[in-house]
């Protein structure tokens, strides 16, 4: 016996692998806490990320910068409460993994008190030295490129990144760099579809998509542009599930249903 929890499967990287090489593409949401957690696990949601953009949905803000790692922790643990087979990947926030040390701590606890499988960082560069320790010591890591939002800052502002053949060939090498550093997954925003499908295809660790066209591996939207109720304006990339269908669940489930046909995203949700 090795779980106190039997009804707690929770799928594993192996899973996700495997789900690269043969299907079906990956569909994946963001939650904060438990009752929607539920709803997307009972949906057939494959993987469940405690994003740092809950700043912004959860909190307000008006970027990700103000989100501490108590509030990751406590929104991690939350979500893992209602999870039993999704797996489940945790944001480190802005300054969370500025250097190993820093890194080694906060994610430990994400892990540990979290209940997270998987931790996510934005970046590559010094970020791969990063990467690589964390791996070493058995947490696994998702990668995050394209547009990183801990950096809109330097990007100045919400911007679909890779456009120029520069910029694009720039994106490539991280992709590379972030895998070879040992990253189990990577998560491309806002990149154009051509350029999402080449790495899709160079790299052998899914990439989930989000503002980046149909052909990742898997797709993940914020569970409040989902659900059509993040304040302001929709960006180009969501598509409001709860409009025509009845539920949260029914929302949760039709979105699955169309990661999994390909129905979502379309030509109308990318770049
Ligand atoms: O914080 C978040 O919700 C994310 C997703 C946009 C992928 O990083």
């Amino acid at each position: 016996m090795y779980s106190d929890r039997p009804d707690f499967r929770p799928l594993g990287l192996p899973d996700l692998q495997q789900r690269k090489r043969s299907g079906p593409v990956l569909a994946c949401v963001t939650a904060y806490e438990a009752s929607i957690a539920a709803r997307a696990d009972e949906a057939g949601v494959d993987l469940v990320l405690v994003g740092d953009s809950l700043g912004m949905v959860v909190q307000g803000h008006a970027n990700t910068l103000a989100v501490t790692m108590d509030a990751m922790t406590y929104h991690s643990s939350c979500v893992a409460r209602g999870l039993r087979r999704a797996l489940l990947v945790a944001d480190l926030p802005f300054m969370a993994y500025r250097d190993v040390p820093t890194a080694f701590a906060n994610a430990a606890r994400l892990v540990a008190e979290g209940g997270a499988t998987m931790v996510k960082l934005e970046g590559a560069d010094w970020v791969c030295e990063v990467i690589a320790a964390l791996v070493s010591r058995e947490i696994p890591v998702c990668a995050h490129l394209g547009l990183t939002p801990q950096s809109v800052h330097r990007l100045g502002g919400y911007r679909v990144q890779g456009r120029d053949e520069a910029a694009a060939q720039r994106l490539r090498e991280d992709a590379r760099r972030v895998q070879d550093a040992g990253a189990g997954l990577l998560v491309l925003e806002c990149v154009p579809a051509a350029l999402a499908a080449t790495i899709t295809r160079e790299l052998s660790i899914p990439v989930i998509g989000i503002g980046a066209g149909p052909h990742c591996d898997g797709q993940i939207l914020v569970m409040h542009d989902l659900l059509g109720i993040t304040p302001g304006k929709r960006p180009r990339f969501s598509k409001d599930f709860l409009a025509g269908t009845g539920s949260v669940l029914a929302a949760i489930t039709a979105y699955v249903e169309a990661v999994r046909t390909g129905s979502f995203p379309g030509a109308e949700h990318s770049y």
